[in-house]
Formats: C-alpha cells, structure tokens, sequence
C-alpha cells in the first residue's frame, strides 16, 4: 500500500511478529517444489496473489492463508532453520537491531503433535525439534546480520492440550533464544474455560519464563484483564480495546504496561476503526503509553516495518520524537535478561544521539 521510503531510518526495536507469517514466498516456492506440494500458483506474484490481501477479511479467511502454504514448510526441517535465518536477514533490512519473533512449535511439526496440523502425513519433526532448528537458524542469522534475535512460544486458544508442552519448550531452551511464552488465536475461546493455558503460565510465573497475551485485538477489555489476573502477562499483543474500559485502561497507563501494536495488521484484521485518525494507537500516543509498532504477519499482509511506521507518521502525526519514544520503551519492555536489555538501550541512546556519560 504504502511506498517504501522509511519515515525513520535508525535502530529499531520489535517484539511482536510471528515466524510463519514471515516468510519469504521464494522459499514457500522452494520447498514445495523440493516436497512435491501444490501451492495455487508457481511464481511469487501469483503466490502471494493469493496468500497476501490488502482489504480487510474475517479471521477464517486470515487463518485460510496459512493452510495454503504452512504444507510446504512444516515437517521440514530444512525448511524450519531457513525460515528462521532469512527472518533475521529480513529484519536487518528493515533497520531492527533487537527482535523477538513468535511461534508455535506445534504448528511447524509433524510428530508428536495431536492433530498434525495442515493435513501432513506423520514424519519424524517434533515440537522439540522445531525449537532447536529455530534457534539454530535465528543464532546463524545474528552472526550473519548482526541482528539480535530472540524467540517467544505460542500456546493456540484452540488446542489448550498444547500448552503444558509449550511452557516445558521454553523452560529446556530459556535465554537459548527462547525468552517468553505466549498465547494466540481467537479471542472468542475465554482462557478460564481451557483449564491447559492456565496451568502453563502458572509454571512460566514458577519458572521465570517471560509472559505475553494475544488480548484486545479484536475482543473486549475484559480479555486483557484476563490476561493480566489470570495468565499474569507483562505485555499486552495489541490490546487496542483496552480503551473502551476507561478504568482499567488508566490502570494499565500507570502501570506501564506495554502494549505491542501493530498498525497495518489492525486494520487488515479489522480489529479497529479503520480510520487511522480515529485509531487507539493516536489515544496511546496522546497519553503517552508504553507500546511498540510491530508487523505482525508481514508477508500475509504484504508489508514491512515501513509500512508500519509509515502509517504512524502520515496517519497518526507521528514525529521522529514519538518514533524514538516508542522504540526505547520497546527495549525497555523486551525479555532480555536485564544486563543484555540495558546493552540494548545502551545502542539505541547513542543511535538517537541522546548522550549518555555512563558508561557500561
Ligand atoms: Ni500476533
């Protein structure tokens, strides 16, 4: 949609993306062709003709895209470090020093996982396997990019018999990459009543392992508090409609909450107003919120962090101030362990010119 000139062109900082909504459609094109899998179409435009949109759709036909080229990836193992690495290169060219990209295992494996998902035979990649090929091709892709990457687990709102396993995921590769768990899909399925991500962020509260929620997007505030109380989140995926409760939405603004929006995702999922004058993110903006702009699922939205920050400043007034705000407020919010995260906004001071006299 938009064009391409970056409206800031220093260091950045994003926490919410996911890894199968970031691939590269050459590399869906690869790996079918190596695999022997129909994709509706053998070159990138007629690819992603069908796997990217630009107007809004329902969450049926969003989750649809990923039926269409998950079968070339998943089970593959690859596949799975490719992605992992290209995500890093990826991220280098849009300017992001420090990354943490989303996934679930579960959904890239095709062994010891009930169901296997995208209608693939069993093969031998479990949900283990998958973290090690990730971290193997995020920890080759820092070396190669000098990207920080780090990596978040998705538990699914659909398949609570997941979840225990996600939290032991990140408990045996903690701070290997793995920095924090999370919990994605339909907000409509109320976590309470799926007893399997309680108990998970319960041993992740236990264990240390750093929490986030998919909350507000699209459903009501009373998912967000849900997330807080119950699951314990220290960040907030989007989070938009926190607005609509004015008394938790000031409880959260003073407890710093940080909220990882994302800007063209909202309004291709049609979680917001899609006038951007009339979005929340202005209202965060106004009130001076800990949040950050992320992508969300670049490639089935077509886009790139520019597209991102170039809604933000023609949209919604942004100014190379607010841009640096958010991005420092991002490095502070990510889970890092604290000295990495103070290196982190060490780089980010000096990048912005704000002048520190301490050292390291
Ligand atoms: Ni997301």
């Amino acid at each position: 949609m938009e064009n391409n000139t970056s409206p800031f062109n220093k260091p950045k900082v994003e926490l919410h993306v996911h890894l199968d909504g970031s691939i590269r459609p050459e590399t869906i094109l690869h790996f079918a062709k190596k695999r022997q899998i129909e994709l509706p179409g053998d070159t990138t435009e007629e690819l992603l003709r069908h796997v990217s949109y630009k107007e809004p759709l329902s969450l049926t036909e969003f989750l649809a895209k990923f039926n269409i080229y998950m079968p070339a990836i998943a089970g593959d193992r690859e596949a799975i470090k490719r992605i992992a690495y290209e995500f890093v290169e990826m991220k280098a060219k849009e300017g992001v020093i420090y990354v943490e990209t989303r996934y679930s295992p579960h959904f890239l494996a095709n062994s010891k996982v009930d169901p296997i998902p995208w209608g693939q035979k069993e093969g031998d990649v479990t949900p283990d396997d998958v973290v090690d090929l990730v971290n193997q091709g995020l920890r080759e892709g820092e070396k190669a990019f000098n990207v920080k990457a780090r990596s978040i687990l998705c538990c699914m709102r659909h398949m609570p018999n997941w979840s225990v396993e996600v939290v032991e995921l990140c408990k045996k590769y903690k701070n290997d990459t793995v920095v924090a768990i999370d919990l994605a899909g339909d907000e409509s399925l109320n976590c309470e009543a799926y007893p399997g991500h309680k108990k998970a962020y319960e041993e992740a509260v236990k264990c240390e392992i750093h929490r986030t929620v998919h909350a507000g997007e699209v459903g009501p505030p009373r998912i967000i508090k849900e997330a807080i109380e119950v699951l314990k989140a220290e960040r907030i995926g989007h989070g938009y409609h926190v607005i609509e409760d004015p008394v938790l939405y000031k409880e959260l603004l003073d407890k710093e909450m940080h909220f990882e929006t994302c800007p063209w995702s909202s309004y291709l999922t049609g979680a917001c107003n899609p006038d951007f004058t009339k979005h929340p993110i202005r209202q965060f903006k106004q009130d001076r919120a800990n949040y950050s702009i992320n992508t969300d699922d670049p490639l089935i939205f077509g886009s790139t962090l520019d597209v991102d920050y170039s809604i933000a400043n023609k949209h919604m007034e942004f100014t190379e101030e607010e841009f640096k705000r958010v991005n420092i407020n991002a490095a502070k919010s990510c889970f890092l362990p604290e000295k990495e995260k103070q290196e982190l906004l060490h780089k980010l001071y000096e990048a912005y010119g704000m002048v520190i006299t301490t050292g390291l």
